[in-house]
């Protein structure tokens, strides 16, 4: 499709979301990406109950704002290199105390060594520039055995997974949702070919495991 297809060509050229954009992913994330972002806000406080978490690209910070909801003991610092992602998060927020919006790069995370206990992301990992770097500052920051969860699009997922969303998410959405799957990530076998080798040249060495989920592509990676 054409649209998509000019989309993409912007996007590889943009880093961070320009203003614009952001005030329109703030609507339409509240109306398409709230269903599987609150899946993924329920798995992250069944996985961990104490410590700082850190959402890597957090953009609007429905998922960091959804995660702190849920669990006030949690710290969550939402990263964006967008400004204006970082304003409007922060808005969002409003008086929920345990969640916090920085304006930094994720190649240099303002964070001490060993000091974070897991980190997410969604959607953003198809806009760094510089992936490798990202993942090797996601391990220095990391505490021992501290996990990072790097979900990003998957844009040909199997057939089965095709007509589970469909039926999850109805006529009316499904298109849409899958749309912006297609400009949020990859295909399968880049994920299984240059992505897998990208990740076993990173400091998680083969610490690392890739799955299917409700259309995401979900990096799971661990520092041993
Ligand atoms: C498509 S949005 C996804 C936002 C949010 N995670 C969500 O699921 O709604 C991608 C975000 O990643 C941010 N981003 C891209 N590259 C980044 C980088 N190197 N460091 C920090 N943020 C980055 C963009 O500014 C943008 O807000």
């Amino acid at each position: 499709m054409c649209l998509v297809k000019f989309i993409k060509d912007i996007q590889v050229r943009l880093e961070a979301i320009p203003g614009p954009s952001a005030i329109f992913y703030n609507a339409l994330i509240k109306v398409i990406l709230r269903k599987p972002e609150l899946r993924i806000a329920q798995e992250i406080v069944q996985e961990i109950d104490k410590g700082i978490l850190i959402d890597l690209g957090s953009g609007t910070g429905f998922l960091s704002i959804e995660v702190a909801k849920r669990a006030p003991q949690l710290n969550i610092y939402g990263i964006d290199l967008s400004r204006k992602m970082v304003e409007i998060a922060s808005g969002n927020a409003g008086g929920i105390e345990n969640v916090k919006f920085k304006l930094a790069n994720a190649i240099d995370l303002p964070f001490e060594n060993n000091s974070v206990d897991f980190i997410f992301s969604t959607g953003s990992f198809h806009h760094w520039k510089h992936p490798l770097k990202v993942f090797n500052e996601c391990y220095r920051i990391l505490k021992g055995n501290g996990v990072a969860w790097i979900y990003d699009g998957c844009s040909d997922s199997p057939k089965d997974e095709i007509i589970k969303l469909k039926h999850q998410y109805g006529a009316f959405k499904y298109p849409i949702l899958s749309q912006i799957q297609k400009l949020h990530g990859f295909k399968w076998e880049i994920y299984n070919t240059k992505i897998k080798r990208l990740l076993e040249h990173t400091r998680f060495k083969k610490n690392f495991q890739m799955k299917l989920t409700d259309g995401w592509m979900k990096m799971i990676l661990k520092k041993i």
